[in-house]
């Protein structure tokens, strides 16, 4: 999960590839580096550490060249050192590569012992490897590349200069996206088509096994078996403006504070107020006669998945399966006849979910995908997209686009209830309703900010934290633990509060705060009994509630966060803010990086 770039044009390269970098920066931080081609040979400068110190060293050091790839790097294979960066490059070829060769060792192998000398721990270092000493015994660039790509196993995007030849760029695709961008006497190859905005809105996407020969003036593709094939040229809305943080530290705070509105349009898309009706057109399955839902994701978006579970089954009595996309991919799971399969995807990218949805596709479900990129591989790939209506995430951990998933999830629960019959038009006409009101409910939350900040501070000097929540505040309770874990690197655990006692309790005592959700539902009085029992073994509780339930739970609590009260299908949508302010703000105070965490990349295109 790298972010691969390349130009081909007139003006200097190194400036849009930059540009272009930062737009992708969001793959991964671990180096980065570009590649182009001076007089006829290749000219590199890399940098470990983030994309400002490849700036850093582009201004004392300035590569020139009209012809162009770059890279940024999450690490696989090899420590994020500047040997091990991208672009790789030998004395013929340069390489930039998004994926995994996962038969790199046995190439490598054979590559030495035919004399190649490598100067990496990667597993990329075998294609420009290859492809020279593919050269150098006497094939065309062209030859090499097409004999070189089917030797290599595993999913790669890879972007190739060839010294010698300035007037292609070559790229190749399978498993990890690859979009060609379309510009007036210059042509890019990129990651993704937000990485172009700036440059061009025409991009073409390639697909699986194909490989493309870019010159200045248009591109020609081939396919697997070496023919030539048209992919079309789309228009993409993405805007070239830069993302900025407005007056916000982080982008995570920003997105935080966009979700009133965020999830507002994004509910608006599927519910028309007017008629108070629930709205999916082009959902071609009929909701009362599906036998079953499988909901497949990974992290935070398979959080929104389980959530959703409680939803479907609870209102809509519709049998629902939910799984983390890398186990479900492998585990051969049966799917029913005229089964709906379901992924959520903030990027349409996660290499494990778009798996999962392939194995979806032979089972032959009809394969629905809820995305916050409508251009992305698993949008392609769909019988039906559902899209949130975000805007662009920034901030590795995932906030706004969690909400904006739950909230569609939400509605299509009303709808399928509905269409099933277990609840009447009075009853979904309320649900939607509540739905309706979440924006200024969670402008409510937000408005208390400054309380939470203060509570955040209670986590700092904490080792562990125990995060309970039962039912639909479950999946809350991980969703909590997850983000505290990903941006301040505090130990913590999420739990279905009733679980607690078979292992987790064993954890108490007064230094663990533990972080209960419990809404006043009808799994309130339960929620309140494992509070106690947490409070028996002296456990620091911190309680995220409405105010029935701050009244109701009584004075066990160290600290109590209030929420407004909300109908229970709403109430994760309210409690999960909360939750986030938590994680940022004790980040905040322990000084980590917020928006670019270690060790992260927003984007995982790997397995
Ligand atoms: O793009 P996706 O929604 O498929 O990404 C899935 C996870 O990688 C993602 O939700 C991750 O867990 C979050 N960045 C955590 O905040």
């Amino acid at each position: 999960m790298c972010g691969i770039i390349g130009i081909i044009g007139t003006r200097e390269a190194a400036p849009v590839l930059v540009d272009g970098l930062k737009r992708l920066e969001y793959r991964g931080y671990d180096s980065a580096g570009i590649a182009t081609l001076v007089n006829s040979h290749i000219e590199g400068c890399r940098a470990p550490g983030k994309l400002a110190n490849l700036e850093a060293k582009l201004l004392v050091d300035p590569v020139p060249g009209t012809v162009g790839i770059g890279h940024t790097r999450w690490a696989t294979h090899g420590e994020p050192t500047e040997a091990n960066a991208h672009p790789h490059m030998t004395e013929k070829v340069a390489v930039v590569h998004n994926g995994i060769i996962e038969n790199f060792r046995e190439l490598r192998d054979e590559l030495i012992a035919a004399g190649r000398n490598f100067q990496s721990d990667t597993d990329t270092e075998v294609v420009p490897q290859l492809i020279t000493h593919l050269m150098r015994q006497g094939r065309t660039a062209r030859e090499a590349v097409a004999e070189a790509l089917p030797r290599l196993r595993g999913a790669f995007a890879l972007g190739i200069l060839v010294a010698g030849d300035d007037q292609i760029m070559i790229g190749a695709r399978r498993g990890s996206p690859l979009a060609v961008g379309w510009g007036d006497g210059e042509m890019f190859l990129a990651s993704d088509a937000l990485a172009l905005a700036p440059y061009t809105q025409r991009v073409s996407y390639l697909e699986d096994d194909d490989w493309v020969e870019v010159t200045r003036d248009g591109a020609t593709v081939f396919d697997g078996e070496g023919n030539e094939v048209e992919r079309p040229v789309i228009v993409t809305q993405l805007s070239g403006a830069a993302i900025g943080k407005g007056n916000y530290r982080h982008f995570m705070a920003k997105e935080i504070h966009e979700q009133p509105e965020v999830v507002g349009q994004t509910l608006h898309a599927y519910y028309d107020a007017l008629n108070d009706r629930a709205e999916f057109p082009g959902l071609d399955i009929d909701l009362f006669e599906v036998p079953k839902i499988t909901l497949v994701a990974c992290g935070t978006a398979s959080l929104a998945a389980l959530t959703a579970k409680y939803w479907l089954e609870g209102l809509a009595r519709v049998p629902v399966e939910v799984d983390v996309a890398s186990e479900f991919r492998y585990r051969q799971a049966p799917m029913p006849k005229g089964g709906m399969a379901l992924f959520v995807s903030q990027s349409g990218e996660t290499a494990d979910t778009l798996a999962a949805l392939r194995y979806a596709r032979e089972q032959n479900q009809y394969i629905v995908t809820l995305t916050n990129t409508p251009t992305s591989t698993m949008a392609r790939e769909s019988d039906h997209v559902l899209l949130t209506r975000a805007g662009p995430e920034i901030g590795v951990a995932a906030t706004k686009t969690f909400t904006c998933q739950l909230v569609v999830l939400a509605t299509l629960a009303v709808a399928a209830a509905e269409a099933r019959g277990t609840i009447d038009r009075g009853e979904a006409a309320k649900k939607l309703a509540a739905l309706g009101d979440l924006p200024s409910a969670m402008s409510e939350v937000l408005k208390g900010e400054s309380a939470i900040e203060e509570v955040a501070r209670s986590l700092n000097e904490a080792r562990d934290v125990l995060y309970l929540g039962r039912g639909p505040s479950y999946p809350i309770a991980l969703e909590g633990a997850l983000k505290l874990k990903e941006i301040s690197y505090i130990h913590a655990e999420g739990y279905a509060s009733g679980e607690m006692k078979h292992g987790p309790i064993a954890l108490i005592d007064e230094h663990v705060p533990v972080i209960v959700i419990a809404p006043s539902d009808e799994l309130f009085d339960k929620s309140v009994s494992n509070l106690e029992e947490v409070a028996a073994r002296k456990g620091r509780i911190i309680l995220i509630t409405d105010e029935a339930g701050a009244e109701a739970a009584g004075g066990s609590a160290e600290h109590v966060i209030t929420v407004p009260q909300v109908d229970p299908l709403a109430s994760p949508l309210v409690t999960c803010l909360p939750v986030q302010l938590l994680s940022y703000h004790a980040a905040v105070l322990r000084g980590t990086d917020v928006d670019q965490p270690r060790n992260l990349a927003k984007s995982v295109t790997v397995e």
